[in-house]
C-alpha cells in the first residue's frame, strides 16, 4: 500500500475501533490511536492502565511501540480519539516520544464531533531531541 493512501476518516475509524479494547479500569477514560507508517501500514493502540498508576501506557505510545517492534521506523500520521469535549490532545509524555521517533508526524486529534490536525512540532514547541546529545558512533 502506498504512502498516505488512507483517508483521515479511516484513520479515525480505526482509532475508535481499537479504543474499544482500552484497559482503563482506574480512570474509565478510554483512548484509541491509529498510527500510519510510511509504507501505509497501520498500527493501533489503546491505553493500558496499571494498579501502579504511573506504569500506565497511553494509546499513542502503545501504537508507536508496537510499530517499532514490528520494524517500522518512518511515520506519517497518528489519529487519537476519546470522548472529550474538544478533540483529544496527546499528553506531554506522548508528545515527547512521538517527536523522538517521528519529528514530522501529523497528529489528528479527534472526538465524536470533529477533528483537527497539528504537526507534532506545533504540539511540542522547542522540543528536546537526541540531536542535542547525539554521538557519531551511536546507532
Ligand atoms: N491517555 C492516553 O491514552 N493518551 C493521552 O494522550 C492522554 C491520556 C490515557 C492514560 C490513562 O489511561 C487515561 O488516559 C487517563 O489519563
Amino acid at each position: 500500500m502506498s504512502a498516505s493512501s488512507h483517508s483521515i476518516e479511516h484513520l479515525l475509524a480505526e482509532a475508535w475501533r481499537v479504543r474499544e479494547q482500552a484497559c482503563a479500569r482506574y480512570s474509565n477514560f478510554a483512548v484509541g490511536a491509529c498510527l500510519e507508517c510510511a509504507d501505509g501500514s497501520l498500527f493501533l493502540g489503546c491505553n493500558v492502565e496499571s494498579s501502579s498508576y504511573g506504569l500506565t501506557c497511553c494509546a499513542e505510545r502503545v501504537a508507536l511501540f508496537s510499530a517499532l517492534a514490528a520494524g517500522q521506523r518512518e511515520f506519517l500520521r497518528v489519529a487519537v480519539v476519546a470522548e472529550t469535549p474538544e478533540p483529544c490532545p496527546p499528553c506531554g509524555a506522548c508528545r515527547q516520544v512521538l517527536f523522538d521517533y517521528a519529528p514530522t508526524l501529523q497528529v489528528i486529534l479527534g472526538n465524536r464531533e470533529s477533528h483537527l490536525i497539528r504537526g507534532i512540532g506545533e504540539l511540542l514547541p522547542l522540543g528536546f531531541h537526541d540531536d542535542y546529545f547525539r554521538r557519531q558512533d551511536r546507532s
